[in-house]
């Protein structure tokens, strides 16, 4: 919502996307949106995020920020939270570049913006189905990266740290969300890349709580 807000105000073209659409019409008219610039899809299915490519067309720029969350030791971790995690976070970020890159590469532009977070980088106890999809996640953009290289297709990845969003709600694990980075924080950071001149490309960017600085 944060970010949501950052772009509506600078009078972007903001267009929305979740698995509840409920969710999605409330937040369209706290913003001022249209309804129908909303559009509700689960990133695991392939056809529902084809359907929301053309519903959308070809954007300039994508905000990936579709994740879960599932913080566990390997004993309590199910093949159930492992198998949902990797669906989410790794081949839901394969189905949006699977419908979105043939636009952006017929009108020769766009940025993608995805949040591997700082556990596609360095390991956490706990995190092993997390991370196996953010490390996964890594791995398949740099690869695509390389794809793109004489296009002028850009693709930005966030490392977030510890971040305070309704994301750590259900995780159960000691950790000092008042020390985290802010969401509006890290929304700024989001709103920033956003702005960043098409003559290069941001291919990293790190933003970390000052005091788990893991990377
Ligand atoms: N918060 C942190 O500390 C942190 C740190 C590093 C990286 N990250 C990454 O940052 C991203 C955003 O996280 P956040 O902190 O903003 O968490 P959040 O508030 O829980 O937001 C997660 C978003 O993902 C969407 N989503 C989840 N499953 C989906 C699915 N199957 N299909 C479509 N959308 C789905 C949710 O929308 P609906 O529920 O409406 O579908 C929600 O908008 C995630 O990828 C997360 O891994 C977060």
């Amino acid at each position: 919502m944060e970010l949501a807000k950052l772009i509506k105000s600078s009078q972007g073209d903001l267009w929305l996307s979740g698995r509840n659409d409920h969710k999605l019409r409330q937040m369209a008219s706290e913003l001022g949106l249209p309804g129908d610039q909303t559009f509700e899809a689960d990133i695991t299915d392939p056809f529902q995020v084809q359907a929301m490519s053309e519903w959308s067309g070809t954007p300039d720029i994508i905000i990936n920020v579709a994740g879960i969350g599932i913080i566990k030791p390997l004993e309590q971790l199910t093949y159930e939270d492992f198998n949902t995690t990797i669906d989410v976070n790794l081949k839901g970020t394969f189905h949006v570049l699977k419908s979105y890159l043939p636009g952006m590469k017929a009108v020769k532009q766009g940025l993608i913006i995805n949040l591997p977070g700082v556990l596609g980088k360095v390991p956490m106890a706990g995190a092993a189905a997390y991370a196996a999809s953010k490390y996964g996640l890594n791995g398949m953009l740099k690869s695509v990266r390389e794809e793109l290289k004489r296009t002028n297709i850009r693709i930005t990845n966030l490392y977030l740290g510890g971040t305070d969003t309704p994301f750590w709600d259900e995780i159960d694990l000691n950790v000092q969300r008042d020390k985290f980075v802010l969401a509006k924080e890290a929304a700024k950071s989001i709103w920033f890349l956003c702005q960043q001149p098409v003559s290069g490309v941001v291919s990293e960017m790190v933003l970390q709580p000052f005091n788990h600085q893991a990377i």
